[in-house]
């Protein structure tokens, strides 16, 4: 038995998809464990572009075990919605390569509605991706959700849905933007109902029989968009570290087993919140540009600057990282320069962490490092040999700045542009 945890180490969009892609090979159990629908992952295979919300990367591959864990919230829609784009494109998926926990929690139409009118009235914002997942886990947190197992009996899906959305009817009094009415709302679940329910099971129960089974635990977000450890308030309403995939599941935590960091060499982030070392400027725009930092799920421009060692060294020890897969790389080939933030400057004090404390973080001054590019191509990279000796050193700063190991450096969006130093799976 062996299992890898996938996780990413900034705010999210990492490149875990390719990564997750790549391992998922390997492995023969693909579990998706926390978030929603807010999460995209990009796979390209055999110059096909697929991208995956909900479901795990694994689904792709044959026989293979996708599995959506009870911390995911599942909007019964937009899964429904995503198994039917993959099934035109002639991916096989049934409840034989599928499971869905039963005891999920369930992101309704109105959470959408809540999602959207928290943003605009009530916080002043913090740039959700308006999916409803923090409504969504909001409710899970007060008892008050529906799960997929609810789904089940209609009568008690009814008395349930009433109570929540009287619940939540004060927030819409005097809104003119009105969410479906519960007669809407429970057709809707109940047309979704036949075809979720085939594939909800006891999650916990897969792994039962299964003791040589190799696992792989996609994370989705990353530990800065952390419910607790991220920087709140500006962060997911899910738990984005490794322990959460045996939450989760319904598995012993210590098989979590090698946990993988996915770690972008340069940074971005979408959605408001601090970013030490942002770079609102003409190489952000260069940044975003090469690097296509454009969200998956909600379109909107990434937000992008250098990358920033103190930030991952931090993700790195509360997630218990044994290795990072160092991704996009190549995006940085053209530079003559790449800065690498390696301390943070407040009121003239010099920090080695990122405080939780707002009104600290928004008087952060980054402290650079400057490095000489390497000004040629690492794409397509697969062995040592074909990167140039900068690149290397780049790398090597890297591993020593936040003192942890390089596993697998990418170097293309395509499949097997790997290069290996530690399969994780070992
Ligand atoms: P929510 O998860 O939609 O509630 O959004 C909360 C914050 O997390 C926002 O800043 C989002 O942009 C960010 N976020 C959520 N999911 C992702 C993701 O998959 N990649 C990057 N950022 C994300
Ligand atoms: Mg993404």
């Amino acid at each position: 038995m062996s299992s890898v945890t996938v996780i990413g180490t900034q705010w999210g969009d990492e490149g875990k998809g390719k990564v997750v892609d790549w391992l998922s090979e390997r492995a023969d159990i693909i579990v998706r464990f926390q978030g929603g629908h807010n999460a995209g992952h990009t796979l390209v295979i055999d110059g096909e572009t697929y991208k995956l919300s909900l479901l795990p990367s694994g689904i792709l591959r044959k026989n293979k075990l996708a599995v959506i864990a009870s911390g995911v919230v599942i909007d019964p829609q937009a899964l429904l919605k995503e198994i039917d784009e993959l099934q035109e494109r002639g991916v096989e998926i049934s409840p034989d390569n599928l499971v869905i926990a039963e005891n999920a929690s369930l992101i309704l139409p109105i959470h959408r509605y809540m999602d959207k009118r928290q943003e605009q009235v009530l916080r002043g914002g913090i740039g959700t991706t308006l999916r409803g997942i923090g409504p969504a886990y909001a409710d899970r947190a007060a008892r008050r959700a529906l799960r997929v197992c609810d789904l089940a009996d209609k009568s008690y899906l009814r008395t349930r849905l009433t109570s929540l959305l009287d619940h939540h009817a004060p927030l819409f009094s005097d809104s003119p933007d009105k969410p479906p009415s519960l007669q809407e709302m429970l057709t809707s679940l109940e047309e979704s109902a036949s075809r979720i329910l085939p594939f909800a099971q006891p999650v916990w129960r897969l792994f039962e029989g299964r003791r040589h089974a190799q696992i792989l635990f996609e994370g989705a977000q990353g530990v800065h968009l952390d419910l607790d450890h991220g920087t709140f308030p500006y962060v997911t309403s899910s738990r984005t570290v490794p322990a959460e995939a045996a939450c989760s599941s319904g598995i012993a935590t210590r098989r979590v087993g090698f946990v993988l960091g996915i770690t972008k060499a340069y940074t971005t982030r979408v959605g408001l919140g601090p970013f030490p070392s942002e770079q609102d400027n003409e190489i952000g725009e260069r940044l975003g540009k090469l690097g296509n930092e454009f969200g998956t799920v909600t379109n909107r421009k990434r937000r992008c600057g250098w990358f920033d060692a103190v930030l991952v060294r931090q993700s790195g020890i509360i997630a218990g990282i044994d290795g990072i897969a160092l991704t996009k790389m190549d995006v940085l080939d053209s530079f003559a320069e790449i800065d690498i933030c390696v301390g943070y400057l407040i009121d003239g004090e010099r920090w080695t962490h990122l405080p939780p404390h707002p009104f600290l973080q928004a008087r952060i001054e980054p402290i650079f490092e400057t490095m000489p590019g390497w000004r040629a191509s690492t794409r397509g990279a697969r062995s040592w040999a074909d990167l140039p000796a900068q690149a290397i050193k780049y790398v090597r700063r890297i591993e020593e700045l936040i003192r942890q190991p390089v596993s697998l450096l990418s170097t293309s969006p395509e499949r097997e542009d790997v290069i290996v130093v530690r399969d994780p799976f070992f």
